[in-house]
């Protein structure tokens, strides 16, 4: 069996490489990871935990959502080329970003911004809709 890094499963005895659909989504999601910990370790060493909800949804939906996003349409390139899959990667990496920024800020008095804050959410929100839409269509068995 070939074991280069490139051609990382078998399929019907042959080897195969993973679609790289997946590989923006991981490299954005490690980003997040390193951000999201990095927040994680500032709290811990400095006993305020203000910024908590912003940890963990830059942990929770820029890491492990993300994480999840890029390993599905790795498996399955189907849904990882699709439309539906470009529109979810924007409505995603459009929205976490200002999410987290107005969080931040409300939680800490930027009241002002709240209605910023939840745009941002809802634009997150439909891009967990197309996300689920995208997999509902175009997962299917080969
Ligand atoms: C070295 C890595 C990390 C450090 C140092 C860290 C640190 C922390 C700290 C200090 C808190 C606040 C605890 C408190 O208020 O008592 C917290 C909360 C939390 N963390 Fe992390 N964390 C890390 C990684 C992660 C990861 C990878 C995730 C998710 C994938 C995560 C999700 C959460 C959640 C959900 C909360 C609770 C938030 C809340 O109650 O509002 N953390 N973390």
């Amino acid at each position: 069996m070939n074991t280069t890094a490139s051609s990382l499963h078998t399929d019907h005895g042959g080897t195969r490489a993973f679609s790289p659909v997946g590989i923006i989504w991981l490299k954005l999601a490690v980003v997040y990871l390193i951000i999201g910990v990095g927040m994680g370790i500032m709290m811990g060493a400095s006993r305020d935990f203000t910024m908590r909800p912003v940890h963990a949804h830059i942990n929770l939906l820029g890491w492990a959502t993300m994480a999840l996003a890029g390993l599905i349409y790795s498996v399955f390139p189907e849904a990882g080329l699709s439309k539906l899959a470009r529109l979810h990667f924007w409505l995603a990496n459009l929205s976490l970003p200002v999410m987290a920024v107005a969080l931040g800020l409300v939680i800490t008095g930027t009241t002002a911004l709240v209605p910023v804050l939840a745009a941002s959410e809802i634009v997150a929100a439909l891009g967990i809709l197309v996300f689920a839409a995208n997999l509902f269509i175009n997962l299917k068995a080969r």
